[in-house]
């Protein structure tokens, strides 16, 4: 489990992929190294773009055993929770920013037997999580503005990054730190160095295709 902690997670974000045919493309990260499948739900309210909701995450749950990886830009979130939580999430992250009881998401998170995960959006500082930290499984820092692929990486969030693994080491837990968001083989390294142990990465990895998948996952990992 030591080990676990010390290595890099990647996670795909399926955003990227040929909605077409998901399945294939999920066997096809799963096959090239992926940790997770990261999925990202929108609502064209929180965000201004729609995916998709908890039957197509059913459907495609089957072709992998890898985690889910939910990433929730919806609001409002708590009706939703089950729903995602009986399709296959195994981590359910979602926004402070897209309600105002938080610390009750989490709570229901967890009581659907699930990770918890925090999404901050670029103009969120990390100390919103302050009393909310120890609950968390998982926090996740956007590098760009929810709702779209391919955006270019916002530099000063290394600097959130940076503070909230001091923040985590200091308290000894096992928080995953992720970042989501213009994350490509360029400065994976970069972020990796500030404190993140687990990548989101979308367009760098499908515009690879296929048969360039794994080597892009590698990259990101640094080796
Ligand atoms: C954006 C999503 C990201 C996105 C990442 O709202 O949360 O997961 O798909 O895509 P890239 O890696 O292309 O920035
Ligand atoms: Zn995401």
């Amino acid at each position: 489990m030591a080990d676990f902690m010390s290595e890099i997670l990647i996670s795909p974000s399926i955003l990227s992929a040929d909605f077409a045919c998901l399945g294939e493309e999920i066997r096809a990260i799963d096959a090239a190294g992926a940790d997770m499948i990261h999925v990202d739900v929108m609502d064209g309210h929180f965000v201004p773009n729609l995916t998709l909701g908890p039957p197509i995450l059913a459907k495609l749950k089957p072709h992998s055993n890898k985690p889910f990886d939910v990433h929730l830009m919806i609001s409002p979130v708590d009706q939703w929770l089950e729903q995602f939580a009986d399709a296959g999430a195994d981590i359910i992250t979602a926004h402070p920013e897209a309600g105002p009881h938080f610390h009750r998401t989490i709570q229901a998170i967890k009581a659907l037997g699930k990770k918890a995960g925090a999404a901050l959006n670029p103009h969120t500082p990390p100390d919103v999580l302050d009393y909310v930290i120890e609950e968390l499984d998982l926090i996740l820092v956007m590098s760009v503005n929810p709702g779209f692929g391919g955006q270019s990486f916002i530099e000063n969030q290394l600097h959130k990054i940076e503070a909230l693994r001091k923040r985590v080491d200091q308290l000894g837990t096992n928080t995953i730190i992720e970042v989501d968001g213009g994350v490509t083989p360029a400065n994976a390294q970069t972020v990796i160095d500030a404190g993140a142990n687990a990548l989101v990465s979308g367009s760098a990895i499908f515009k690879a295709g296929p048969q360039g998948y794994a080597e892009v996952i590698s990259a990101l990992r640094g080796r």
